[in-house]
């Protein structure tokens, strides 16, 4: 019965594990990585306007459906549209979604555990050799990672919600944040420092063009973890005494802190370690990036605190990121297994094996995208570029089906389900919402501004990415 599902159990547990569903690689990887590579200030400038004015409202009408619904996002896109067949295309796509981008997830939480692992056996010098990342993802101990992490993942979901998710996140995302804090303090007192701070903060806006602001929007749907239907699954989770709004709003401000200061942690970094650096060679940037840099800080807090010591902390930290990372892949994974659980009726067991048989072989040729295998390193080329398996994967689903999946549920919120229906679920636990800023905004820029900005966006990442030009090549 809907009525008996499992409940968050608590306010601060559910903020905790929304947020530590959202805080995870995005933030602490890919974050740095594409403010580095899009300009910096200029990048930092069009995300945090993404977050308030697209995002937020998008996190909203997710949470209220599923709580309305009481359904993971395929049933809840049938019951509430009454099985009508175009809708049901926006339910397969919030649940093909996360599944692929869980795929693509598992190949990143594979190398943090292997770098917590490192540091533990006394290896941060060698990690911090720019070298080691490119020999380390093609050598065979990624495949041990690998198995050891499919494993835990598959206990953690089978333990269920309460148990698995809400203890882990909220024991270990307040670490976290303040490790962060702590690091970025560090590189900051280093010397040239102060270089990345001014390419971080103070805006250029002539690097602001349509590539920058379609990796902003893909990195702020990705990182709050929407268009992936789990804030749908997470909504039918959360009590009817909780304010949606209020809610949103929390697990927004976390998420982009953490991202914020682990920009601020990375970009002078990178100053730091390498003062020659000219900007213009950062628009190349990648993971690689924030894999080879943060050994680097590891490394020079030794001159403080020893090897020992700096292995310690890198240890410690390495281990709350592959934490942070498991809690959003554990979410990820959540939203295909509820499927499986409400559509097919299948036991947690069942579900859980049936999910993890299909996805290994995807994550396998993910894994041997980076120049082990040569057909999936050169798998196919568009937009003027040859692409491996693992590319295909985040240009589709990161940075293309993401906005797409966000106009989707806009225009299903405010066309289908009604703005009427969707205020009254979002009054719901919160005496405060009838006739506030956030219930005029909600109302008036969901079903106009903010699904004319997705449907943009979208169009002009198809073009950019797998036709090579950008609809402002013509204006
Ligand atoms: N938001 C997570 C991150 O920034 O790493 C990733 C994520 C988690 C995406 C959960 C999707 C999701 F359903």
């Amino acid at each position: 019965m809907p009525n008996q599902r499992e409940k968050f159990g608590s306010r601060l547990g559910f903020i905790l594990a929304a947020a530590g569903s959202a805080v995870g690689i995005g933030n602490l990887v890919g974050f740095p990585v594409n403010a580095a590579k899009s300009g910096g200030a200029a990048f930092l400038l069009v995300y945090a306007f993404f977050i308030v004015v697209i995002c937020l409202p998008v996190m909203m009408a997710e949470m209220s459906l599923g709580r309305h619904t009481q359904r993971n996002p395929l049933g809840a896109y049938n019951s509430v549209s009454g099985g009508n067949p175009l809708w049901k295309i926006g339910g397969w796509l919030a649940l093909i979604t996360p599944f692929m981008i869980a795929v693509f997830y598992q190949v990143l939480t594979v190398w943090l555990l292997a770098y917590f692992v490192g540091a533990v056996s006394g290896n941060l010098a060698q990690m911090a050799d720019p070298a080691f990342f490119g020999t380390f993802i093609n050598g065979p101990s990624v495949f041990g990672y690998l198995a050891v992490l499919t494993v835990v993942i598959g206990f953690v979901l089978n333990s269920g919600v309460q148990n698995g998710i809400e203890r882990l996140a909220k024991a270990l995302m307040p670490t976290l944040f303040v490790m962060l804090i702590i690091l970025t303090i560090f590189v900051l007192t280093l010397p040239n420092a102060l270089v990345g701070v001014k390419y971080y903060l103070i805006p250029d806006l002539s690097k602001i063009n349509p590539e920058v602001v379609s990796n902003a929007l893909g990195q702020a749907f990705f990182s709050l973890s929407l268009g992936m239907g789990i804030l749908i699954t997470y909504g039918s989770y959360v009590s009817r005494k909780e304010s949606i709004a209020g809610g949103a709003k929390m697990v927004a401000l976390v998420d982009t802190s953490v991202a914020f200061f682990a920009g601020l942690l990375i970009l002078p970094a990178i100053f730091v370690f390498n003062p020659a650096t000219d900007t213009s060679e950062l628009s190349s940037s990648s993971v690689s990036l924030v894999f080879t840099f943060l050994p680097k800080i590891f490394l020079s807090l030794q001159s403080l605190i020893g090897y020992v010591g700096a292995s310690a902390f890198a240890a410690t930290f390495f281990l709350l990121v592959f934490f942070a990372a498991l809690t959003s892949q554990v979410s990820i994974l959540q939203v295909p297994l509820s499927a499986f659980q409400d559509e097919l009726k299948f036991s947690r067991v069942k579900s859980v094996l049936s999910l993890g048989a299909c996805a290994i072989l995807l994550v396998l040729a993910c894994t041997v995208s980076f120049g082990m295998v040569t057909y999936f390193t050169e798998f196919t080329s568009y937009g003027g570029a040859t692409k491996s398996f693992f590319d295909i994967v985040i240009d589709v689903f990161y940075d293309t089906i993401l906005p797409l999946n966000g106009l989707i549920i806009c225009l299903f919120a405010i066309f289908h389900w009604k703005k009427a229906n969707l205020n009254a679920e979002l009054a719901i636990g919160d005496d405060k919402f009838e006739g506030s800023f956030t219930q005029k905004y909600v109302n008036g820029a969901l079903g106009t501004v903010i699904p004319l900005v997705l449907l943009l966006v979208f169009v002009n990442t198809v073009c950019i990415k797998f036709f090579g030009f950008s609809l402002t090549d013509y204006m």
